[in-house]
This record gives C-alpha cells, sequence and structure tokens, in this order.
C-alpha cells in the first residue's frame, strides 16, 4: 500500500470515529437544520428570536385582554418571542410553549430562563458559602441538583453562574459569586456550568447555563450596585476575563449574560470588542449573549445611546444576541435593517446561534419535554437532593475562630442560644431564591431539635421589623432594644451560649450594597451585653458576604461562619457545633478589619512600598492595621494539620512539579484544602504578590500523612500583557504552599 493511501485511509478512520462519537443531533447536522430554518424565516421572526420576555400574565387564567400582557400574547403568537423569564410550573410552562408551538407560523419553541442561582426548590447554600467548600464535586452536584428540579418545573435555562470576580464586600452580589480569586472562581464557575448542563444537553433534565455577567461588573465602584466601573486591561485580562474563559474552553458554557456596567467607558451591552472581538472571535465562543434586564434601555441613562431605536443598532451591531426586557429588538430591529444600519448578517448571526441551543436542548424534537407533571411532583424536595443540600451546607462552614478547644460542644453543656437568626426559617434561604418557598429552611433551632439537644433560647431582639421581599429596602430595627435584658438573663444561667448573629438573607444580593459591615442593627450591642455576663460564646455567624466582626474576633472564643445555607440550615450547623461533622471550609473572600479597608484581597498587585517599615512612607492606615481580620484562604479545623518535605522539581520547560507532604496531628479525622501560589519575581508587567494557582482537598484519620503533587504548566505560570496576549516569562518564581494565602512552606525556582 502507498503510503498516500494509507494516509487516505486513517484520516477516513478518524473521521468516520469521531463521526460515530459525536453525540446525536450535534455537529454538522445542527447546522443544516438551523440554516433549513433560517431560510424560511421571514425578518421580522428573526428579530422575534432575539427578544424575551418577562412572565406577564397567569397562564392558567384567561388570555389577556388589553395593554402590555396583550401586545406580548400577541407576539409569542406570531413568533416574535425566542425566550421568556420567569415562567414556571410544567404546566404553565406546556401552556406558554403551545402559543409559540401551536400558534406563530413556524412554531419555533422558545427557550424559558430562571434565575436558578443555589438550588432550585430544595435550597443550597448561597454561592459564596458554597464556594468556600472549595470542593468542585459537591458544587458541581449542587448545580446538577438544581438543574434536576428546575428542568422538572419546565426551566431549561438557568442565568447562573455568575462568575463575575469581587473583591469588595460591600457589594450586595458578591453571596452569588465564587469570591474574589479568579483561579477559585474559574474551577468554581466551570463545576457549576458542568453540574446544570451535565453530559448530555438535550436529555431533558439538564439546562443551559450562562456565564454572566460579562464584564466587570464586581468592580462597580464603592461596592455600590450599578455604579460605574472603570478598571484596566491588566485586570480585565488576569482577573475578570479568566472565569468567563474558562466556561468557554473547559465547559462550553451555552450563553452569556452581558453586564449592566461600562467596560472602558463603553456600555458592555454595546461593547464589541468584548462581545465580537474577544468573546466570539478571540475564544471561538458558539453560543449566544443576552443583555442583562434592560442593559439595553439603559445605555440611554448612561448617555451612549440616543433612544430605544439607536440602543438596539448599537447593542446588536456589538454582538449581543438576545435582548432582556429592553424591547429595542421587537420595535427597532427590523427597521434598522431595512435602513441599512444593521446589517441582515448581524441579526442571522445572532439567530443562529439561538437556535443552535435550542436544537441542543432537544427542544425541536419535544418543545414539552421539561414539562412533565409526574416528573415534577416526583423530583422537587427529592429525599436525595435534601441530602445533597445537608452535605454541602456542612462543607461550605468556616470555623474561624475556635479559643481552647470550646468547639464541639457536648449534649450536657447546658446551652442558651440567642438571636432572631436562630428561630428564622426564611432567612436562612438566602437571596436569589427565585423559585424557593417562604420559610421552608430547617432553622437552627430546629436543627438543634433535631438533634436531641435540649436548650433554652431567647431572641435578643428582633433583626429585621416588617415584610421582607426581593425587591424591596430591608427596615433593620436600629431602636428596639427591649429584647436584650432577657438574654442577658438566659446567658448569666447558662454554661455556653451559642449566639445567631449577623445579616438577614435579603441584607445581600442585587441593589443590597452596605457602607458599613459590622452586625446590622442592635446585634452588636447584644453581642457586648451578653459577653458582660458569660464569656463563653459560640457566635454562629449568617451572612451573605465578609463582616467586620473585628470585636467578636478580639472577644469571643469561638466563631462559626454559616453563611446563608439554604433549606438545610440548621442541621447543617448544629451537625458542626456538635462536632458530627468536622469544618473544613475556607474562606473565598478575606475578612476586612474595617470597612475603609475595602477593597482588601490577597492577590494585589506589588507596590513600590512594600511595608511594614519604621517610618510613615509605606502603605498602612494610622489608625487601623492594613492586615485582613480573616485571610483569603483561611478557615480551622477540629484537628489539626502540619506541613513539611516541600519539594520543587523543573520536570521539563516550564513544567514544575511541586510536592508538599501534609501530616493530620490532631486526634480527629479531617479535611483540609492545601493551597499552591506563587509570585513571578520580575515580569514585563507588575505581577501580584501572590497567586493561587493551584488547591487540592484531602481528607486524613488521626496521625496519617500523604504527599500531595502540583504540576505547574504553561496556563499557571503565564499572564496576560495589556494587549491581550499570553506570555510565559523566564525568570525567578517564589511558591508557596500551605493552609492559606498567609501560611505555608516556601521555595523557589526559575524558569529558563
Ligand atoms: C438582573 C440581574 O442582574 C441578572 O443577574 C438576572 O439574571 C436578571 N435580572 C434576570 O432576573
Amino acid at each position: 500500500m502507498n503510503n498516500k493511501l494509507f494516509f487516505t485511509l486513517i484520516v477516513s478512520g478518524l473521521i468516520l470515529f469521531q463521526a460515530c462519537n459525536t453525540p446525536a443531533g450535534q455537529g454538522d447536522e445542527i447546522d443544516d437544520k438551523v440554516e433549513a430554518l433560517l431560510a424560511q424565516m421571514t425578518l421580522e421572526e428573526k428579530v422575534g428570536q432575539m427578544n424575551q420576555y418577562n412572565g406577564f400574565y397567569d397562564v392558567t387564567g384567561p388570555a389577556p385582554a388589553e395593554g402590555d400582557a396583550k401586545h406580548k400574547y400577541e407576539h409569542i403568537k406570531n413568533g416574535w418571542v425566542g425566550s421568556m423569564l420567569n415562567v414556571r410550573g410544567a404546566a404553565e410552562v406546556r401552556k406558554m410553549q403551545a402559543l409559540a408551538v401551536d400558534s406563530s407560523r413556524l412554531g419555533i419553541p422558545m427557550i424559558f430562563g430562571f434565575d436558578v442561582i443555589h438550588g432550585h426548590k430544595t435550597l443550597s447554600p448561597i454561592p459564596l458559602a458554597e464556594a468556600a467548600s472549595w470542593d468542585l464535586a459537591a458544587i458541581e452536584k449542587s448545580a446538577r441538583i438544581a438543574a434536576i428540579e428546575a428542568s422538572a418545573e419546565g426551566i431549561n435555562w438557568t442565568f447562573a453562574p455568575m462568575v463575575d470576580i469581587s473583591r469588595d464586600a460591600r457589594w450586595g452580589r458578591v453571596m452569588e459569586g465564587a469570591g474574589e480569586d479568579t483561579y477559585l472562581g474559574s474551577k468554581i464557575g466551570v463545576a457549576r456550568v458542568n453540574g446544570f448542563q451535565g453530559d448530555d444537553l438535550s436529555a431533558n433534565n439538564t439546562i443551559a447555563a450562562c456565564a454572566k455577567h460579562f464584564a466587570g461588573y464586581g468592580f462597580a465602584e464603592a461596592g455600590m450596585d450599578y455604579n460605574t466601573v472603570d478598571v484596566g486591561m491588566a485586570t480585565y485580562y488576569n482577573v475578570i476575563f479568566p472565569p468567563f474563559k474558562a466556561a468557554v474552553d473547559e465547559a462550553d458554557v451555552k450563553t452569556f449574560m452581558n453586564s449592566f456596567n461600562i467596560v472602558n467607558a463603553i456600555p458592555a451591552t454595546a461593547n464589541k470588542h468584548i462581545q465580537r472581538d474577544i468573546l466570539k472571535g478571540d475564544w471561538g465562543f458558539k453560543g449566544y449573549v443576552i443583555s442583562d434586564w434592560s442593559s439595553g434601555r439603559e445605555m440611554i441613562d448612561h448617555g451612549y445611546a440616543r433612544d430605544l431605536k439607536h440602543v438596539a443598532e448599537l447593542a446588536a451591531n456589538a454582538g449581543s444576541d438576545m435582548d432582556m426586557e429592553s424591547y429595542a429588538y421587537v420595535n427597532h430591529l427590523a427597521d434598522l435593517v431595512r435602513e441599512g444600519k444593521v446589517n441582515e448578517g448581524v441579526v442571522d448571526d445572532a439567530v443562529r446561534r439561538i437556535l443552535r441551543v435550542k436544537y441542543e436542548l432537544g427542544l425541536f424534537d419535544d418543545p414539552f419535554k421539561y414539562c412533565d407533571e409526574k416528573r415534577e411532583k416526583e423530583l422537587i424536595y427529592h429525599a436525595d437532593h435534601m441530602e445533597a443540600a445537608l452535605d454541602m451546607a456542612k462543607r461550605s462552614i468556616v470555623l474561624l475562630k475556635n479559643e481552647n478547644n470550646i468547639l464541639p460542644l457536648n449534649k450536657d453543656k447546658k446551652i442558651a442560644v440567642i438571636g432572631a437568626l436562630a428561630d428564622d426559617k426564611d432567612s436562612p434561604l438566602g437571596n436569589w431564591r427565585m423559585a424557593g418557598e417562604d420559610n421552608t429552611a430547617i432553622s437552627v433551632l430546629e436543627g438543634l431539635d433535631n438533634y436531641g439537644v435540649k436548650y433554652k433560647y431567647a431572641e435578643g431582639g428582633k433583626l429585621i421589623t416588617g415584610p421582607t421581599a426581593f425587591p424591596f429596602e430591608l427596615k433593620v430595627n436600629t431602636t428596639d432594644k427591649s429584647g436584650i435584658k432577657e438574654a442577658v438573663n438566659l446567658a448569666k444561667q447558662s454554661e455556653v451560649v451559642v449566639m445567631v448573629l449577623g445579616e438577614h438573607g435579603l441584607h445581600s444580593g442585587e441593589g443590597r450594597g452596605r457602607a458599613n459591615l459590622g452586625l446590622p442593627g442592635v446585634q452588636q450591642e447584644l453581642l457586648e451585653a451578653v459577653y458582660k455576663v458569660n464569656k463563653n460564646i459560640v457566635l454562629v455567624l449568617m451572612n451573605g458576604r465578609p463582616l467586620t466582626i473585628t470585636w467578636a474576633d478580639e472577644h469571643v472564643p469561638a466563631i462559626v461562619e454559616a453563611w446563608q445555607l439554604g433549606t438545610q440550615t440548621g442541621n447543617a450547623v448544629t451537625q458542626v457545633l456538635y462536632g458530627e461533622y468536622n469544618p473544613s471550609g475556607k474562606l473565598p473572600m478575606t475578612f476586612p478589619r474595617h470597612v475603609g479597608q475595602v477593597p482588601i484581597y490577597y492577590n494585589q498587585f506589588r507596590t513600590g512600598r512594600p511595608g511594614p517599615k519604621h517610618e510613615v512612607f509605606w502603605p498602612h492606615y494610622m489608625d487601623e492595621s492594613e492586615k485582613p481580620l480573616y485571610p483569603f484562604g483561611y478557615g480551622l479545623s477540629y484537628t489539626e494539620f502540619d506541613y513539611t518535605n516541600l519539594k520543587v522539581n523543573l520536570k521539563a520547560k516550564n513544567q514544575v512539579e511541586v510536592s508538599v507532604s501534609v501530616t493530620n496531628i490532631g486526634s480527629k479525622a479531617g479535611e483540609e484544602v492545601v493551597q499552591l501560589y506563587i509570585n513571578d519575581k520580575v515580569a514585563s508587567i507588575v505581577r501580584p504578590v501572590k497567586e493561587l494557582k493551584g488547591f487540592e482537598k484531602i481528607k486524613l484519620e488521626p496521625s496519617q500523612t500523604t504527599t500531595v503533587t502540583f504540576m505547574l504548566t504553561d496556563k499557571e505560570l503565564g499572564f496576560y500583557n495589556n494587549q491581550g496576549e499570553y506570555l510565559v516569562e523566564a525568570g525567578d518564581f517564589e511558591v508557596m504552599v500551605g493552609t492559606s494565602s498567609v501560611s505555608g512552606l516556601k521555595d523557589k525556582f526559575t524558569l529558563e
């Protein structure tokens, strides 16, 4: 056989092999179907695919007879709506889908989007809390379960994960992300996308994910939501973009959502550079981009668009493929095409992307595949989901302080429980639990009951006065201190006081910025009053962001960071307090000592004046330490881990093997997150003081030792310059492996 023929046979074999291994319904076959459908569509029908409406009427009731609702209803029947958000329930989605499929000319199914952020009905911990587990398998499972429940309610697209990096605890939406670090955030983003999308997107229990908000939303100035963003390209390329890029490269995320903010003074929604050049160009993203809620229309207020028609022109040309609730495309895009201001190719490209995802979801095979009421009944609140939510909740808890091993408690101790949050069944569900039912969390008191703990309880005063709801401001009790006395009396008669304090679930989330990061309301006063009569306090914190609990850290012997842990909150907290579960979480965000230090984060660029120095001319404050209260990566256990034997080996060019031995030197089995940080000593752009580049969660029995090995490659050793070029430069590096971002064994290596 001549070489040419042999080569041809091998290549054809490979092609055949690939074709047989391409999941059904994917690849060229979908392209062909998309093209065939596109060829039949009118301009208005194409624009319709780019239009998303919010749920506008009770589908189970009569059809709307007037106003905006009637318009939307007619638009669906005309085929002018590609997607709906906030419609859920197998029966409800079925009815609305039927409007599109049965009444419109081409019967193109709609895609149903929803904010499935941390669980769906069974709620898992808020995303920031899950990030504290550093447990990628558990996080992926949590997203998988959320997808199973959401898809059983008719949903086939989640607006998650939020992969915005944020270093500002004042920003309410830090609860929705994975914290301050781009490496950890990328890994967690990928795990979440994989969990939502599963192995087969066409299955009826997987849903399309959405990496949001592209890009820079987490850098809202002064932590105030929707505020302006002004960040340099070094930070965009090296901090903000990587989790988005990882979602494309490593998880094939199907959709992106752009953001409310400006990027280099151009609103993200109209930012051609980030959407077309970078995302769809450099990164080769094949899915579609949706605007954020009316982020198109808001460009008028930004002073970037003259009117709604201009919005449509700018956004479409810049690569925003679907318009969420701005009404810009549905009202103006077809005219803009006819006027030659938007090329029909731009519309075709957007529609191709949207139709492709619908095909991949299998919506053309069966538009009602997510609308099975029997499945809905069986799967919502399934026992397996509850069990996984409990496991996730326990893994999310971070032990911040444990003086004299006051924890774990034993049942013989006479305990008092104090704090309104201990008896709250709603707040621990956290914000962004759109499908979650009110008061369905297991409260801390219920958790103690379930575990057979005898306790006495005093509220110590209300945290919130009046009703709470997703869109409305919270009313915090700052005046009524009448409950403190009863709490103090109870504390006097108890051996240990468990104080459950912190934020309400709606203290964080969208539109929930805080300028103060202390315990809200009268809680600090309550804590200090109790401390005066009983110093044996275990502070259980519930919060959606880092708090400045500096007084508590100085005085209170034990502090447990319990975030908002979702449905299983009380059980998880109890199992940690009583040592049934050994806490293993590590902070995904730095805790400041004082709000004046914010933004405070571990991997800041190196400055020209590293301290400390004996004079005043170095970065510090006169009135507060410059150090964090608790650093990134920090978290204790009921056991202790010892790090020895750090070894660094250059295996090949840009391949550095780093290994360390870790021994459990305590008396309990426990889990540890082994963290690896590097510092590039001299580079062509200034590099951070240190950067997380590897971590592994290990479990060790008492006295057990294991060796953890990391391999640093081009991917971990390089960085982007300000032109967006990825460079791995020769030179010296420092490496640190240890238990947090501030403590570990150190060594050096040099890249040739
Ligand atoms: C606005 C939020 O910024 C976004 O994250 C969310 O997905 C949409 N509203 C839809 O609820």
